[in-house]
């Protein structure tokens, strides 16, 4: 199943993830509507706040190679609790792909997806920057 393979590509890159501080890996892997996928990593940095994460870099290494029309993205991590995009994540999920699926995964097998504009609603987003 094409999900199955995403999930397991965001597996294969959480456990490369730079959370030095926090120690919570996070793999990313997001397939465009042509079919490929690029992959991220949360990557932290000593100056805690310049950290990034794992959905971020998946998506700006997609957009730096010019990719502009986005399927879905699998997100795994260690956690019982499957972890959801943090706000900063959604928002820019949001400007680039609001139709976006979202798959969230861990390493014990248990998974579960939404559509973004279910896990973001009311956005804010450039159809407002009209003034
Ligand atoms: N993190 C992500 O990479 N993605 C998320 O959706 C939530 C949080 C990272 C940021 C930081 O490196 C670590 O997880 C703990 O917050």
């Amino acid at each position: 199943m094409k999900d199955d393979e995403l999930i397991r590509k965001a597996s294969e890159v959480q456990t490369t993830a730079v959370a030095s501080y926090s120690h919570f890996n996070v793999g990313a892997a997001l397939r465009t509507k042509s079919g490929k996928i690029y992959t991220g990593i949360n990557i932290e940095s000593s100056s805690y706040s310049l950290t990034i994460c794992a959905e971020r870099v998946a998506l700006f290494k997609a957009l730096s190679e010019g990719e502009r029309e986005f399927d879905s993205i699998a997100i795994v991590t260690d956690s019982v609790e499957l972890c959801p995009p943090c706000g900063a994540c959604r928002q820019v999920l949001w400007d680039f792909a609001p139709d976006i699926k979202v798959i969230l995964a861990n390493r014990h097998g248990k998974t579960k997806e939404y559509l973004l504009r279910n896990l973001f609603p009311a956005a804010f987003d450039q159809n407002y920057l009209q003034v």
